[in-house]
């Protein structure tokens, strides 16, 4: 994809996002491999949203994830299953809202400013899964310096977003 994107900075969260994630589905293909499409959508949310960091954490092995594409400060490069915000999200396969991260156990802080999070799992559907859960690929992850940054409406939005790049996994 090449994208050309553009959100008005006066809308509400939710008015941009629902400007913003039709063009970024607009531009995603199967034909594209990725980690292309995660580096874009990180860039996109980044100069868009605002946010401050943002970023996916891939499945390496049953054990870790590792650092994906992502925008923002410089981040840990891996997390252990059901290890902090990302490993547990991987780990119970479902979206994390953490609205004060002091308050998680166990949260790994990869930067000092980061006050609340919200993870959300890349859940590819698979034949052969009897659970009919799926399989995670990754986690998106989206800091905040803010304390209670992230609501419904980033979870319901950046959902869509998440099963568009899965529907797009070759
Ligand atoms: N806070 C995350 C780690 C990733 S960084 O915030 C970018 C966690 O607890 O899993």
């Amino acid at each position: 994809m090449e994208p050309v994107i553009f959100v008005e900075d006066s809308l509400s969260k939710e008015e941009k996002y629902i400007s913003l994630i039709p063009q970024i589905e607009s531009y995603m293909s199967p034909d594209d491999e990725l980690i292309s499409t995660l580096a874009n959508v990180s860039s996109i949310l980044h100069e868009c949203m605002g946010f401050f960091w943002v970023g996916f954490y891939l499945v390496r092995n049953p054990e870790y994830l590792y650092l994906g594409p992502f925008q923002g400060p410089s981040a840990c490069t891996s997390i252990k299953f059901g290890r902090g915000v990302c490993g547990t999200a991987w780990k119970e396969c479902r979206t994390i809202i953490v609205p004060d991260v002091e308050q998680f156990p166990g949260h790994i802080a990869c930067s000092s400013l980061s006050r609340s999070e919200i993870v959300v799992p890349l859940v590819v559907s698979c034949e052969s899964s009897f659970s009919g859960k799926g399989k995670c690929l990754g986690v998106l992850d989206v800091d905040s310096p803010e304390l209670d940054d992230f609501d419904e409406i980033d979870e319901k939005y950046l959902l869509r977003l998440v099963n568009s790049i899965c529907k797009n996994i070759k």
